[in-house]
């Protein structure tokens, strides 16, 4: 939500309804910056004409630096030439007189559109050396909950805005992950074939479709044919760049192994193994689980998830356990909810926190992946390590 700078009571009103909708309202620049901090993808500040002019140019200038797509518009009590060239020097948007409500909302517009054309990850300040999580949710089963999943733990690591997560649709012939979130899939990974020279923060930044401020997501392609073109070396790039811009990163998959795939079991911390608890998925988790320990992928960064678990339906947890031959690390119910969850377009963790769908979800974040080790990619290989060793 747009964030107005100001001390002066009687604006604020005003102020507030011509910039539109809700206001973050704080009274000194300081407060902006720890507002920022906590909302990376923050796009537009208002100063008022209270606060020192200095200031104001000092704060645009730095976040100019730090922030491109952040928009600051500043409000003074009359126009002047000197200010504008000062202001424009440092990075302001427009400077505009507090009196004139219709110019502060017209420029409030601009701002945000302007914001909008800068791709979203560039709001998002780079942890030096700091390295996110990467969880994978997998099954060779069509229809597991792979993608229903990986949206709520997308959503759970989130925690309203505590993380910054990056929902990535590896599904890339049928990926569902735009209609679930209701996102228009304006960017996706096939623009990043225009990359030639490698994949950077600033690249990936414009791959990014924000569906919350911190919760971003990079969407499959829609054209069919379109996921042929993209290299598995592609995916493996994305990942490690996604690690440095986020805290976690959860990536969907199809129902099948393949080398986009593979990719991102080589490089993820932890494995979501999906099954439900009917004959067919059984056997497919027994497989995968059989081809996961070929390809030497450590068992201690995979957890098997039982979903839509339903004792009506006669297979207990007990049988998919001496199938799987390990214990079952979670249990997610089945429920009705969940379907209609979907087709309003809501993940069910925000719709109805504390349904019993929700909070299974939300366990499996904060005990598999918010505990999960991250260790260089040399003592994780699988696939490309067995690749290594075979060729
Ligand atoms: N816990 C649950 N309770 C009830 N229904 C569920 C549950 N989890 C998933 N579903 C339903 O199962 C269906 C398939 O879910 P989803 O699309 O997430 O699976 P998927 O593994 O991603 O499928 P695909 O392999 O086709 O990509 C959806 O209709 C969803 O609503
Ligand atoms: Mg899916």
């Amino acid at each position: 939500m747009p964030i107005l700078c100001t001390k002066l009571i009687q604006a604020i009103p005003p102020v507030s309804r011509a910039i539109g909708g809700e206001v973050s309202l704080v009274d000194e620049l300081t407060s902006v910056e720890h507002l920022l901090a906590s909302d990376p993808l923050e796009t537009l500040v208002v100063v008022g004409p209270d606060v020192d002019l200095d200031e104001a140019l000092a704060f645009t200038a730095a976040q100019r630096l730090a922030r491109p797509a952040l928009g600051v518009v500043l409000l003074r009590d009359a126009f002047e030439v000197k200010v504008l060239a000062l202001a424009i020097r440092a990075g302001v948007r427009e400077v505009v007189p507090v009196s004139d409500l219709d110019l502060i909302a017209e420029a409030c517009t601009r701002s945000l559109e302007l914001s909008k054309a800068t791709p979203a990850g560039l709001n998002l300040p780079i942890q030096q050396g700091v390295e996110g999580k990467v969880a994978v949710v997998f099954a060779t089963k069509g229809g597991c909950g792979k993608t229903t999943t990986a949206t709520n733990l997308a959503v759970a690591l989130h925690a309203g805005g505590a993380s910054r997560v990056c929902l990535v649709d590896l599904d890339l012939a049928f990926g569902d992950v735009a209609i679930s979130l209701q996102l228009t899939p304006a960017r996706t990974l096939v623009d990043a074939l225009a990359m030639d020279g490698g994949l950077d923060e600033t690249g990936v930044s414009g791959l990014l479709t924000r569906y919350r401020p911190g919760l971003d997501c990079v969407l499959a392609p829609v054209e069919p044919g379109d996921s042929e073109q993209i290299p598995a070396s592609l995916i493996t790039d994305l990942i490690l760049v996604l690690r440095r811009m986020f805290d976690y990163v959860v990536v969907d998959t199809p129902p099948q192994f393949n080398e986009h795939v593979l990719a991102v079991l080589d490089e993820a911390d932890h494995h979501v193994l999906l099954t439900t608890p009917d004959v067919p998925t059984l056997k497919n988790l027994r497989l995968t689980l059989d081809m996961l320990d070929m390809l030497s992928y450590p068992r201690d960064r995979r957890s098997i998830v039982l979903n839509r678990e339903d004792p009506r339906v006669g297979l207990t947890v007990a049988d998919v356990e001496s199938v799987a031959r390990t214990n079952v690390t979670a249990r997610i119910p089945a429920s009705l909810a969940v379907p209609a969850s979907i087709n309003r377009g809501v993940p069910i963790t925000i719709e109805s926190p504390d349904h019993a769908v929700s909070v299974a979800i939300k366990e499996i974040a904060t005990r598999t992946i918010v505990g999960a080790k991250h260790e260089p990619p040399a003592s994780k290989r699988g696939f490309l390590g067995l690749r290594r060793r075979s060729g």
